[in-house]
């Protein structure tokens, strides 16, 4: 069939099973409310979990960056694009993480490209979790080495399949944690098992960042696990920092070679100086507002509670990601659009994102929503046409 043909029928069938995506154009800021086609719903999708995407001490620190630097940062980092900024950049995140260093990545996608892509050649494993992010599993499957998945969350299976190895080089990845699931990897002992096999230890920390831990350093802090030698972090700016970016901490000599080598560092241009600017900030504010880390825990408490009563299938997540299983992609769309007519913005998240069978609302909650709007979200999810729909009434 010829090449136009077959995204032709493609579209159909993605029309059919209603997996074809669409993009809804919101009007506002994302905030704990979004404006979509001139109507306000509560935002139960986003991954602002800290409130700072729209947060003054933010913009403000952009519109100064931007007046003092302008708008690009002109040209890549080994070129002239590394400001003094992205280097104060580099070392408050290092800081913040205990790392001895820390490299800035345009975004999460190329961070994860890169390691895999520096470090392992022809001979040498890859291990993922079985639900690691795509750009983990992308990252995994366009370098030289071998991939191999082990179970979700299944540490003993990862052990086995590190201890028969006969790799040069092994690298596992996991989330800290899971994107679409919120349940966290189990660190303490994944560390223990690539200690023992000399594993190097890659944490994508997209959703711990900023949330977890006594400071906000992520799932490796709230495990009291150092970010060293073994252990590589990479966390995002584009979630709970309310800023755009990520970046990989470690060991000097594994971010060293990084600089010099991966190709979605050096063959890009690099952040601009307002988005360094807007990171900086937040990183701030991690560090002197511990209490938007204490409302956002209480917020998940309150909706856990709630929730849990109306037995839902749901995934074991303690964090601000809630998932709620509603199995094919007609019916998550379906529960996306009772949401919607009660004033409550939450996307569908369907295959191949999740697996088949997994289709899902999957809500995010924020320190900024207020008890009255976990109240509404709680109501509709407790209404009669929402339990019918989901198969979840008791
Ligand atoms: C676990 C995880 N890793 C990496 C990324 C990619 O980060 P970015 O959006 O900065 O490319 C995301 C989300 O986008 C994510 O959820």
């Amino acid at each position: 069939m010829p090449w136009r043909e077959q995204l032709i029928q493609q579209h159909r069938n993605r029309v059919a099973a209603k997996t074809w995506r669409q993009r809804h154009a919101t009007q506002s800021p994302v905030g704990r409310e979004l404006k979509i086609k001139g109507r306000t719903y509560l935002n139960f999708c986003s991954n602002d979990y800290l409130g700072l995407a729209n947060h003054p001490a933010l913009s403000a620190a952009a519109i100064e960056a931007t007046t003092d630097r302008g708008t690009g940062a002109a040209a890549s980092h080994l070129i002239c694009g590394h400001q003094d900024i992205h280097q104060e950049l580099e070392n408050e995140l290092a800081a913040h993480t205990g790392a001895e260093k820390a490299i800035a990545f345009s975004t999460g996608y190329m961070a994860n490209l890169a390691i895999p892509q520096t470090f392992l050649k022809r001979g040498d494993l890859v291990l993922q979790d079985r639900l690691n992010h795509a750009s983990l599993v992308e990252a995994g499957r366009y370098c030289e080495a071998n991939l191999k998945r082990y179970r979700h969350l299944d540490f003993a299976h990862a052990q086995n399949i590190l201890l028969k190895s006969s790799a040069n080089k092994k690298l596992l990845t996991t989330d800290g944690v899971f994107s679409m699931d919120g349940d966290q990897a189990p660190l303490r002992e994944l560390t223990e098992i690539c200690r023992q096999t000399e594993t190097l230890l890659l944490v994508d920390d997209a959703h711990g960042f900023g949330v977890l831990g006594k400071t906000g350093a992520g799932s490796l802090e709230q495990h009291g696990i150092s970010v060293g030698a073994g252990v590589l972090m990479l966390g995002t700016l584009g979630k709970a920092a309310g800023s755009f970016g990520a970046f990989i901490a470690g060991d000097a000599v594994y971010i060293d070679s990084l600089l010099q080598q991966a190709r979605s560092y050096i063959y890009t241009t690099a952040l601009p100086p307002a988005v360094v600017a807007a990171s900086r900030a937040a990183i701030h504010i991690f560090q002197t507002e511990p209490e938007r880390r204490e409302k956002l825990n209480s917020n998940i408490n309150y909706f856990r509670q709630a929730v849990a009563k109306l037995h839902y299938p749901t995934v074991d997540s303690k964090t601000a990601i809630q998932p709620v299983l509603l199995g094919d992609s007609k019916t998550a769309i379906q529960a996306t659009q009772l949401l919607q007519q009660q004033g409550i913005w939450i996307t569908a998240i369907r295959p191949p994102t999740v697996p088949d069978g997994t289709a899902r609302i999957r809500i995010t909650i924020s320190c900024e929503h207020r008890q009255s709007d976990l109240d509404q979200l709680i109501d509709v999810l407790g209404s009669d046409a929402m339990l019918a729909l989901a198969g979840g009434g008791q």
